[in-house]
């Protein structure tokens, strides 16, 4: 298979996947117009600034290189003042007047910034992450912006990798149908719409297999898992229409995806017929000399351009290299005008050849940004985020009784972290933080603060790939900050234990060997633990912890992840039970550093996991069999009831559907919203299948005693498994219905009486679902 992919790369590579695509007699003209340097020019991306100091690189120079059309697009530049003189410099000033894209990495909102993407994903709406994305849109376009680098698609199943923060978690199903959402809500119904961006989908693909966690390092992915893990939330994004795609850093199995036409030129725009803007990731071009895989620059830019890749991310190297390559190598000069047809095109679906300043209007700007909507939004989207882990004796919601409330751990005033790590132009001060908002919830309760441990700013330690400093926090452990909280904690009823990560140890260039509390929130959770006095903990962090000792002492917690602007008051929302939590993890959390990577969804093995030590089976003999929380998992302020799980036929074949259904009781006192999980298993295949996938979910509000009936229709396609294509074979699936993957209520099975080939990617099928009241 791999040896067809590649012969069928090298047959395409003197192709023109795009150029049959255009269709635009505007781009097919200016193109014909356009001399080989003004075309290099399109393909190049320079900085205006850096992600934490935006158009500071933008001079003289720099406009004068729009003007003789070097340019054709700029990243990390904001404002719209400053975007619309940019513009009329490329569109009245340039020799042939092609407006410029200006991208940024909007990741999680622009001004008003929302919970942080693995946060989102754990609130399991697809409604609501369209909805963020689509304010982000809204304020991003206002400030002149009309492209992000957003969202990131990547599947990661190994929490030490930091990125494991900018994506939906470990689920190629969960992924794809956020991948759609997020694209929708950025692009809008039409991307000419003002108000619209470019979404990138991004980093195509394979980034989050990185070995050990290591961010940047090589991915070996077998093919299966390349299909049906990996590559869907691409597909779902290609789908929905997302306008462009970033390949990323990583090579699999030594082949780079920034040269890698097997895969892009192959899979992404003839199989899938892609015809949207392939960006590179940040110099990755040039760092294919790093790669090893080229001897120079100038081999560099032509495996780049061979493999697909339109547009050079900072790299400088298209502008400084293509041109000595297309003279020497006349057969690249097809693929240089397919990479131009791609930008030009992106260009005219944004609508800028009509109305290049229509996104750079500073009387929108002003108007646009934080506004008390997109707050409602940012504080519906934190508190359908967080995830209750564990709620023993129902110490949650906080009584009305309680009198005496002790905040412990430097985390809870810290603000800044609640921003998360992409924070386009967030600001600490907009963010309402814990405390106060607390007080205000609590008016007649006494809370005290204590720090706990000095957190304690470091120099620089770690610069991006982007070339950002980092500045991360040393949390130190201090006799005194320690003997404070203890005596807090003693002098109250209840404590709320704020402990986590600080935003910067997860994101870009972020791994950890160790995942658990720094040493020093560890001693301190002993300590006030030690005191007897009922502790919630309120875990803070991007990534999934290793924490089984707090998890074990400790009678609740609760998941709040990095919460945006509006994280207080919505923390508080759940604390004092005005809103009952409802997310569900999207990522399971490990027992131990050791343990990863980790999925629900992995093979039987021919000795799977069993309690029984005695046994030899596929485990470590020091952790118990299981996760310290599952995927799916989460806990609510009520119960609910499973009926059975029922299917409408006990058959199928090639094509048709059946409809599984289950109904979901709320058996406890107050309204709370059930995310109701659909997987399935196919139990004897030609190879091993995963012994749980995700295929459906529906997230259902019920008040108390109500009973709702969910329905999800399902079709073969998403039974199938990929063998050289998508493919079911005859013979029995099972159903599960469930709370959780580790919390399944209901079973089902069908059978399947014929093979069949599909063309989409099974997790990339969307499950329609309903609801509708049971009497
Ligand atoms: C590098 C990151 O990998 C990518 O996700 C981001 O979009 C670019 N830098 C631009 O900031």
């Amino acid at each position: 298979m791999l040896r067809f992919l590649l012969a069928a790369a090298l047959a395409l590579t003197t192709m023109s996947p795009a150029a049959a695509q255009t269709g635009s007699p505007r781009v097919e003209s200016l193109l014909s117009r356009m001399t080989l340097d003004e075309k290099i020019g399109q393909l190049n991306q320079v900085p205006g600034g850096r992600q934490r100091a935006l158009n500071s690189r933008l001079d003289a120079a720099a406009l004068e290189r729009v003007r003789r059309g070097e340019i054709g697009s700029f990243l990390h530049v904001a404002g719209a003042a400053q975007i619309r003189e940019l513009q009329r410099v490329a569109v009245e000033e340039s020799r042939l007047g092609v407006p410029l894209l200006f991208g940024m990495d909007v990741v999680h909102g622009y001004k008003t910034l929302f919970p942080v993407p693995l946060a989102l994903a754990a609130s399991w709406d697809p409604d609501l992450v369209q909805q963020t994305a689509h304010v982000a849109a809204v304020e991003a376009s206002a400030a002149g912006l009309n492209w992000t680098f957003s969202p990131m698609v990547d599947i990661a199943r190994d929490a030490r990798w930091g990125r494991v923060v900018e994506g939906a978690g470990e689920d190629p199903y969960l992924g794809s149908i956020l991948a759609t959402a997020q694209v929708r809500g950025y692009q809008g119904a039409s991307l000419a719409d003002p108000s619209s961006i470019i979404a990138t989908a991004k980093h195509f693909v394979g980034y989050g297999a990185a070995n050990g966690g290591r961010d940047y390092d090589s991915a070996d992915i077998s093919e299966r898992t390349l299909h049906e893990v990996y590559l869907p939330p691409f597909y779902a994004a290609a789908q929905a229409g997302a306008g462009s795609m970033m390949t990323s850093f990583n090579d699999i199995a030594g082949v780079p995806l920034t040269a890698h036409p097997a895969l892009v030129r192959v899979v992404l725009r003839r199989d899938w017929g892609y015809d949207g803007l392939i960006v590179s990731d940040w110099n990755a071009i040039p760092e294919l000399m790093n790669h090893a895989i080229a001897g120079t620059p100038r081999e560099a830019g032509a495996a780049a351009l061979r493999g697909g890749v339109d547009m050079d991310m900072a790299g400088n190297l298209y502008s400084a290299e293509l041109k000595g390559a297309v003279e020497a190598d006349p057969t690249l000069l097809p693929m240089l005008d397919d990479a131009v047809r791609a930008v030009l095109l992106a260009k005219e679906r944004l609508g800028l050849f009509d109305d290049p300043y229509g996104r750079a209007d500073p009387a929108r700007e002003a108007a646009a940004m934080l506004t008390p909507e997109h707050r409602a939004v940012a504080r519906e989207a934190a508190r359908r985020s967080m995830v209750l882990l564990k709620n023993d004796g129902d110490i949650l919601p906080i009584a009305a009784s309680a009198r005496r409330i002790a905040v412990i751990g430097a985390l809870a005033e810290d603000a800044n972290s609640s921003l998360g790590s992409w924070r386009a132009q967030g600001k600490v001060e907009d963010v309402r933080p814990l405390i106060p908002a607390l007080r205000e919830a609590l008016p007649n309760a006494t809370l005290t603060y204590a720090q706990g441990y000095r957190p304690e700013a470091a120099q620089v330690v770690a610069v991006t790939a982007s070339g950002e400093g980092a500045q991360a926090v040393h949390e130190v452990s201090d006799a005194e900050a320690l003997a404070e909280a203890v005596e807090t904690a003693k002098a109250s009823d209840l404590v709320l234990l704020v402990v986590g990560e600080h935003f910067d140890r997860s994101g870009e260039a972020r791994s950890y060997t160790d995942i658990g509390l720094s040493a020093a929130q560890d001693a301190l959770a002993d300590a006030v633990l030690a005191t007897g006095k009922p502790v919630v903990v309120i875990l803070m962090n991007g990534r999934p912890l290793a924490i089984p000792e707090l998890a074990e002492r400790a009678p609740a917690i609760l998941e709040t992840w990095f919460l945006g602007v509006e994280s207080g008051p919505a923390i508080a929302d759940v604390l004092t039970g005005s809103v009952s939590p409802g997310g569900r993890l999207p990522i399971s959390f490990p027992r131990a550093n050791g343990a990863m990577p980790m999925t629900y969804a992995h093979l039987p093995t021919g000795r799977p996991a069993a309690e029984d030590l005695v046994r030899d089976t596929a485990r470590y003999r020091d952790q118990p069999i299981t996760p310290l929380f599952a995927f799916g998992h989460g806990l609510t302020y009520s119960r609910f009831d499973y009926g059975p799980l029922e299917v409408d036929r006990a058959s199928l074949g090639a094509t048709g559907g059946v409809t599984a259904s289950v109904v979901v009781r709320n058996v406890g006192a107050v309204a709370a919203d059930e995310v109701v999980q659909l997987y399935m298993r196919d139990p004897v295949a030609s190879v091993s299948r995963p012994v749980q996938q995700l295929r459906g979910f529906r997230r259902v509000a019920l008040a108390p005693g109500q009973a709702k009936r969910v329905s999800f229709e399902l079709t073969p396609a998403q039974f199938a498994l990929w063998t050289d294509g998508w493919a079911t074979e005859p013979g029995a699936i099972q159903l599960m219905v469930g709370a959780a993957s580790d919390d399944i209520r209901g079973r089902a099975e069908i059978t399947l009486t014929e093979a069949g080939r599909f063309a989409t990617p099974a997790p990339a099928v969307a499950t329609p679902s309903t609801e509708s009241i049971v009497p």
